[in-house]
């Protein structure tokens, strides 16, 4: 399984949400891939937002071997599940697939996670939002790979044993 994380600049809330994914993934033995990509291209090639990585960190996560890049066309083949922060990353996703050309299933992350918050707010411009952003998406991804296991089918002995603990 091959998921990519969007938002915006993909250095605040994306690179989160592969970070706290890849360690979900590895805690449940699941050997998928997880990428993360912004909409725009702003930011490419910087590591992720110093607070980001701090907020990161208190939960021990060490996401500062990330770096930023644009969603390329050839993300809506490569990726089976692509997942945007906000309904904005998910407009700016289907204009940049007009002819929805894609094998990605596209869908905002907390909504498929069946999240009463549809959006991670965006905390570029709100030193307080990054633990909000942190909290929503660490809650979330349980529930998004249970869901994308239901969806394609079969249960890991990992998962089962992790899903039992919560
Ligand atoms: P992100 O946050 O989309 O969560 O990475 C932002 C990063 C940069 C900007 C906006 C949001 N910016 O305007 O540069």
């Amino acid at each position: 399984m091959k998921i990519l994380m969007v938002c915006l600049g993909n250095i605040c809330r994306s690179p989160l949400a592969e970070g706290i994914f890849r360690q979900r993934l590895d805690e449940m033995q699941l050997e998928w891939e997880v990428d993360s990509a912004g909409t725009s291209g702003f930011h490419a090639g910087e590591q992720p937002d110093p607070r980001s990585i701090q907020v990161a960190e208190h939960h021990g996560l060490d996401i500062r071997n990330q770096a930023s890049r644009p969603v390329r066309r050839d993300d809506f083949h490569a990726f089976d599940y692509i997942f945007a922060m906000d309904g904005a990353n998910l407009q700016n996703l289907m204009e940049m697939n007009p002819a929805g050309n894609t094998n990605s299933r596209i869908h905002r992350f907390l909504e498929f996670a069946g999240d009463h918050t549809l959006d991670v707010p965006d905390p570029y411009y709100d030193d307080q939002g990054f633990a909000k952003v942190f909290q929503l998406l660490d809650k979330a991804s349980d529930r998004v790979i249970q869901r994308i296991i239901e969806e394609t089918g079969g249960m890991t002995e990992g998962v089962k044993t992790h899903m039992m603990s919560l």
